[in-house]
C-alpha cells in the first residue's frame, strides 16, 4: 500500500471484512508493505499486522523488517503481487505516483490506484506496460468513488462510442451549495463541510473547479479515447456565487450546480466546468449533498445516467477491492 491515509486504511479494514467473500474466490491476502512519506518503506513479506497498521500511532520502528529505500527496493523486499496506490492527486504531472505504478508493473505486481493524476497523465503508457506484462493496471476509484464507470465501458458495453457526458463529479461543492440552498453564505457554508470531514482544510482545489475539471479529463482520456489538456477545459469554481444568487436560482426551479461537460466536437472535444443553473426536469437537479452524478450520451444509449446517492469512504476503497478482484482473477 502506498499512501495509508483514508482510502488505503479504509481498504484495509473492507479486506479484512470481506476475506471470506475472497476466500470463496480463491483469493488470500496479505499486507506485506506500506509506504507514505512520512513512514517510509516499510515491508515484511510474511505480512504486517492490519490491526497493529490501522492503530493511530503504530510502532514503525517494530514494523521494519527491512528498511528498503525506494520503491523498487521496497516492491522487491515486500514481494508484491498488487500495489495499491492511494497518494495525493498532483493535478500538474500526476507524478511521483506514475512513477511508482511502473516501477510496480515492472517488478510483475498488478497496479491499482484510487489516484487520477496518473489517469490523466499517463494512462495509455501504464496500459501498455501492463499488456506487455500481462499484469493490470486498474483505477476505478478514481472517479465518482467505487462506482462502476470504467468497468462498466470496458466490459459491458463493447463497440459502444461515447458522444458525451455531464454530471456532478465534485462533493465539496455540491455540499457547500446546497448549505447556501438552506440559507448559510459561501463562508458558513464551507465551514460546515470542513467540519463534518466532506471538504478539505484547503479546500480551494475543489472550490476552483480543478478536482472536477480533472475527473473530466479521466473520463475524456479513458471512455472517448481522447488526450486533452487539463488548460483546454474551460473551467470556472462557485467562489463567486453569492447565497442569494443560489437561493434565488433554486426558487426559480433552475438552481445552481457546478456542471461538468464533455462533447465530441468536430476531430475534438469541448469540455467545461463550471457553474450552471440546470431546469428541476434534469436528473442533475436533484443531486445533492456527497451524491453525484454522470449522464453518458452514447450512440446506443441516449441518456444513460448514473447515481451514486451518499457515498462513504467505503465506496472509493471498495473501487480498490473490486479492481483487486478483477486483476487477481483473470
Ligand atoms: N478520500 C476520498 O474519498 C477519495 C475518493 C476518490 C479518490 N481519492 C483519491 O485517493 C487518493 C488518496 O486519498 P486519501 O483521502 O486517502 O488521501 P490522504 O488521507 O490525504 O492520504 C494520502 C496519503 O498519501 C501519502 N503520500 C502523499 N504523497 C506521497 C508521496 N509522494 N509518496 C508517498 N506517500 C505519499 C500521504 O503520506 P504522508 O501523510 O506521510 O505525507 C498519505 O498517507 C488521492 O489521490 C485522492 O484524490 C480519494
Amino acid at each position: 500500500m502506498l499512501g495509508f491515509g483514508n482510502v488505503n486504511r479504509t481498504l484495509v479494514r473492507l479486506l479484512q471484512e470481506k476475506t471470506a467473500d475472497l476466500r470463496r474466490r480463491q483469493i488470500a491476502w496479505r499486507i506485506t508493505g506500506v509506504a507514505t512519506r512520512r513512514l517510509g518503506w516499510i515491508a515484511d513479506p510474511q505480512g504486517l499486522d492490519p490491526s497493529l497498521l490501522l492503530e493511530k500511532n503504530f510502532p514503525v520502528g517494530s514494523l521494519k523488517a527491512t528498511a528498503p529505500r525506494n520503491v523498487r527496493d521496497w516492491l522487491h523486499a515486500a514481494q508484491a503481487d498488487v500495489l495499491f496506490e492511494a497518494t495525493s492527486l498532483n493535478v500538474q504531472d500526476g507524478q511521483p505516483a506514475i512513477d511508482h505504478l511502473r516501477a510496480a508493473l515492472e517488478a510483475g505486481a498488478h497496479a491499482i490506484t484510487a489516484n487520477k493524476g496518473p489517469v490523466v497523465h499517463a494512462h495509455k503508457e501504464l496500459c501498455a506496460l501492463a499488456d506487455s506484462k500481462g499484469l493490470s493496471f486498474l483505477f476505478e476509484s478514481s472517479v465518482m468513488d467505487g462506482v462502476p464507470i470504467f468497468s462498466m465501458f470496458r466490459d459491458s458495453l463493447p463497440a459502444i462510442h461515447l458522444r458525451g457526458f455531464r454530471g456532478i463529479l465534485n462533493s465539496t461543492t455540491n455540499v457547500i451549495l446546497s448549505g447556501m440552498e438552506e440559507g448559510l453564505s459561501f463562508e458558513q457554508s464551507l465551514k460546515k463541510a470542513q467540519e463534518v470531514g466532506v471538504a478539505e482544510t484547503d479546500p480551494m482545489h475543489d472550490i476552483e473547479g480543478w478536482d472536477a475539471a480533472v475527473k473530466v479529463a479521466a473520463l475524456v482520456t479513458v471512455l472517448m479515447g481522447e488526450k486533452i489538456a487539463l488548460d483546454t477545459i474551460q473551467r470556472e469554481g462557485i467562489r463567486g456565487l453569492s447565497g442569494e444568487a443560489v437561493r434565488a436560482a433554486r426558487e426559480s426551479g433552475h438552481p445552481y450546480k457546478l456542471v461538468c461537460r464533455a462533447q465530441r466536437h468536430g476531430n475534438g472535444i469541448r469540455a467545461s466546468v463550471r457553474p450552471e443553473q440546470v431546469p428541476l426536469s434534469d436528473p442533475l437537479a436533484w443531486v445533492a449533498g456527497t451524491s453525484n452524478i454522470v449522464y453518458f450520451e452514447t450512440d446506443m444509449f441516449p441518456g444513460l445516467a448514473i447515481t451514486e446517492i451518499n457515498p462513504g469512504l467505503e465506496a472509493t476503497s471498495y473501487g480498490l477491492l473490486a479492481d483487486f478482484i478483477r486483476a487477481v482473477s483473470d
